[in-house]
């Protein structure tokens, strides 16, 4: 007998008549008896014709069903908000908190013995697991697994550090009108999630890491039939979790755990927002990211995975080479292998089951890497007291150490009026900033980083530049471009102080980002600064609840009151 319909009976009276109530309305559905009384697999439906990258979700849930129920148990969907990249106003990062708790309450809220929480666009897996961590019932993450390739004129191409590269040179001239609209039917020829190594890409390839879903689940191209094969699997691991009652999220995540999460974070060249994310889920739990441990990783740990945008292929590509599995197995001793994965494996059993694939060029041995060091590096310095961000396997090496001048934007409207002005006074070796594009000042810390190179310099041959802001970026641009400036201008950081003219200092060797202002100038400028108040979109609602919480990048961008009691 398990607890299936009973559990979190509150009483209506009593507690027999609690599930007698409860019994009766359910079989409004068609529902018997025999079906009620097993364990319940509770399903997120994430799906919304708002998200293709979530098209095949219908799929998945077919197969998630059928899985549970091949298992002895009863499957029940519910829908949850789902967030997609390109339609999320003012930005996806503004609802991922909301779609964490709106998540969390539902699990919480409804009879379930176990739950499967299905993401793949950047913001809805992290939210879907950290939700799922604060629940913290049995877990199976599905990530709803990434893109087919595109192709034009010969050349594989995909969303999206193509679109960014096709786009400029469009800008620049080299591309007509009509075959950037030819390209632009080419770039996301199916559903599923952008397939370089951006941001979905980065979080399915952690959440594998964590052992919180299947091995190679990350990477099978979302048409392909494997995908539902393996939601299917997902489904039956759902239900032996629920008759189990465990392991649950807290179970498995260990430190170890988010240390080999760190590690993947690194030899994949991941997204930047994997961190921030990765943060969060920490949050959620009795651990936490530090970011000089997590650099510190990136010294040991080298780039593996030879993905856009800091290689060449593209994730099926990784997936026919042996995906995760193979990977954990390359980087050998730089994994605990004896962490667990939801399927009751070791890693080391998992990765001891990893595909050998002869003459795969995609992930690398470890005396053959992409990069020596990890993808990404953590800077501090005068300019970023708690830390900043830098992808720099996907920058210019010969920028990595820059002097400039700096060229400042107020924020995302001033640098979107003002950064193709033919009068603008700008040249390839100045430092573009921009600031009031961080968590609370944008609010909801835009991809607003990847500033574009202005017009004139882009005409002129400049592919890149030292770019710097409190934004964050999208895992699948290239550039020397710092990012996660914290604390953000908004709250008053030193970025707030910069202006047109100074000389900053980057020194990716050295991990710092640096001001050339003397203290006293710094300090004038400082109480000159007008008083923070709270600007008019956030008056009330969730973006009055988003104000008054947020916490900064190195905090995950979480809501304060959300992250695990007894926290900072
Ligand atoms: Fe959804 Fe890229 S837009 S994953
Ligand atoms: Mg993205």
């Amino acid at each position: 007998m398990t607890d299936g319909l009973r559990k979190g009976l509150t009483a209506y009276g009593d507690a027999g008549f609690s599930l007698f109530l409860r019994k009766a309305f359910i079989k409004a559905a068609g529902y018997s008896d025999d079906a009620l009384d097993r364990p319940i697999v509770g399903i997120t439906n994430t799906y919304s014709d708002y998200n293709p990258c979530h098209g095949n979700v219908p799929q998945i849930l077919e197969a998630v069903k059928r899985g549970v129920m091949l298992s002895g148990a009863m499957p029940f969907v519910f829908p949850t908000i789902s967030i997609a990249e390109s339609f999320a106003h003012p930005t996806s990062m503004y609802l991922r908190n909301l779609m964490a708790m709106e998540t969390e309450e539902m699990i919480r809220a409804q009879p379930m013995d176990a739950v499967v929480v299905i993401g793949g666009c950047d913001k809805t897996l992290p939210a879907q697991i950290m939700a799922a961590v604060s629940a913290d019932l049995p877990t199976v993450v599905i990530p709803v697994g990434p893109m087919v390739v595109g192709h034009h004129k010969g050349e594989v191409l995909g969303a999206c550090t193509d679109c960014r590269r096709l786009w400029a040179k469009y800008r620049a001239g080299e591309m007509d009108d009509s075959e950037i609209e030819a390209v632009n039917g080419r770039l996301a020829p199916s559903v599923g999630t952008c397939m370089v190594m951006g941001t979905a890409s980065t979080m399915a390839c952690i959440t594998e890491a964590l052992g919180l879903s299947l091995p190679m689940s990350a990477t099978i191209p979302a048409p392909h039939a494997e995908r539902f094969r393996s939601a299917e699997a997902s489904g039956r691991v759902a239900a032996e979790l629920a008759k189990a009652k465990g392991p649950k999220p807290s179970e498995l995540l260990t430190p170890a755990a988010f240390k080999n999460a760190q590690v993947v974070l690194q030899a994949i060249g991941g997204s930047t927002n994997g961190l921030v994310h990765l943060t969060a889920i920490a949050g959620r739990t009795p651990h936490k990211i530090d970011l000089d441990a997590f650099d510190r990783i990136g010294h040991e740990v080298p780039v593996l995975v030879d993905l856009k945008p800091s290689g060449e292929h593209y994730m099926e590509h990784f997936h026919h080479a042996g995906g995760v599995p193979k990977l954990m197995k390359q980087l050998g001793d730089l994994i605990d292998l004896d962490c667990r994965s939801i399927t009751g494996q070791s890693l080391r059993e998992i990765v001891a089951a990893a595909e050998d694939v002869p003459g795969q060029d995609v992930i690398r041995a470890r005396d053959d890497a992409i990069k020596p060091e990890g993808g990404l590096a953590v800077l501090r310095g005068n300019l970023a007291p708690r830390g900043a961000v830098i992808k720099h396997s996907a920058a210019s090496p010969k920028l990595l150490q820059h002097t400039g001048r700096a060229v400042v934007f107020e924020s995302v409207e001033d640098m979107t009026r003002r950064v193709d002005d033919p009068d603008l006074d700008v040249s390839a070796d100045d430092v573009l900033v921009l600031r009031n594009a961080g968590p609370k000042g944008a609010p909801g810390m835009p991809e607003a980083g990847y500033l574009p190179i202005p017009k004139k310099l882009a005409r002129g041959g400049t592919k890149d530049m030292v770019r710097i802001s409190d934004a964050r970026m999208s895992g699948t641009a290239f550039g020397t471009i710092v990012l996660h400036i914290t604390p953000e201008s908004a709250v008053g950081g030193p970025l707030a102080l910069v202006q047109t003219g100074d000389m900053i200092r980057l020194d990716v060797e050295r991990r710092s980002i640096d001001l050339l202002v003397d203290q006293s100038e710094l300090d004038r400028r400082r109480a000159a600064l007008k008083p923070a108040t709270t600007p008019d979109w956030a008056e009330r609602g969730y973006a009055h609840l988003f104000h008054e919480t947020i916490l900064q990048a190195d905090d995950g961008c979480d809501f304060d009151f959300m992250r695990r009691k007894g926290k900072g």
